[in-house]
């Protein structure tokens, strides 16, 4: 049986019902978060929570948030994953249940918090080292995606173009510059370095983006924040994604052509062995405390 969190109580999902007036349902008036647990370990939790924090500060949604961390925890423990290789949880706060408006609620309304964990695995060795294939697809999101708003018809539009030419994601381009993927940022290694678009209002700030930002300073990779131009995939060494449920995902082919030879790159096998090297010190860590 799954259980899942509503408004403060875990009960059986089918017994979680949400009211239609629900401001998420009606107008997408919400932000989200996915978080990942490897063997019943949180990564990053503590970023996850901050992101959403200010989520829900920018849109003026009054809700304390110091109460998800155990709200997460409980969850994966309360669906028997404690001991999956791969888990996460989604979580998601919106304003509340209200008659429709286009402004806020007049009035007290309480948000709708809705939280649920499962299990995700990664790729096997072999598919890894194929590598993903992706297709650029016009980026034709609002200009505030910094914000993890609930509202991903863009994002759902994008990837399912993506399914439909047989590739494993989108690269979104906006103005001649491959943005980010569908649902992970994306990077391109030229001349050596590590380059990945700032954070702006353009991209959604990733917590694996930022872990990966680190371990490539402390394999003495050099980083680079900028754009990277639509005619840079042509001639970048390689090309990989980052986001929590793909980790470090390598991309060989856009648009049908190869990156660079079109196998796996070193920076990014590289990148992608620190980041299961910090997943693997995280659960040392978080067992060695518990001891
Ligand atoms: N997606 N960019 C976009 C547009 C995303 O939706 C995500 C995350 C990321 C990567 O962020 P992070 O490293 O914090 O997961 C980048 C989540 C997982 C999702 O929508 O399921």
């Amino acid at each position: 049986m799954t259980t899942v969190y509503l408004n403060g109580e875990y009960l059986p999902k089918s017994d979680a019902h949400v009211s239609v007036d629900d401001r998420g349902f009606l107008l997408g008036d919400g932000v989200y978060e996915v978080t990942p647990f490897y063997e019943g370990v949180p990564f990053a939790l503590d970023r996850h929570i901050e992101r959403m924090r200010h989520g829900l500060d920018w849109l003026r949604i009054g809700f304390d948030v110091s109460t998800l961390d155990a709200v997460n925890r409980e969850l994966v423990r309360r669906n028997g994953l404690e001991d999956a290789d791969r888990a996460l949880v989604y979580l998601q706060v919106t304003r509340g249940a209200a008659p429709r408006t286009h402004y806020f609620p007049i009035g007290p309304v309480s948000p709708t918090v809705y939280a649920y964990a499962a299990s995700w695995s990664r790729p096997s060795n072999e598919v890894w080292m194929r590598g993903f294939r992706a297709i650029t697809v016009p980026d034709r999101r609002w200009s505030r995606v910094d914000i993890k708003t609930i509202g991903l018809l863009p994002n759902v539009l994008a990837y399912q173009a993506a399914r439909d030419a047989g590739a494993d994601d989108a690269i979104l381009v906006r103005d001649g510059v491959a943005i980010e993927g569908a649902h992970q940022n994306f990077w391109a290694v030229v001349d050596g370095k590590a380059v990945t678009h700032p954070k702006t209002n353009l991209i959604l700030p990733g917590i694996t983006r930022d872990v990966v930002l680190e371990l490539a300073a402390e394999e003495g990779i050099e980083i680079e924040e900028r754009a990277i131009a639509v005619e840079e995939l042509a001639t970048a060494e390689e090309l990989f994604f980052t986001g929590t449920t793909g980790e470090v995902r390598p991309c060989v082919e856009v648009d049908g052509k190869s990156v660079g030879d079109g196998a796996v790159g070193p920076v990014t096998r590289r990148l992608s062995d620190a980041f299961l090297r910090r997943v693997a010190l995280t659960k040392e860590a978080a067992r060695a405390a518990a001891r």
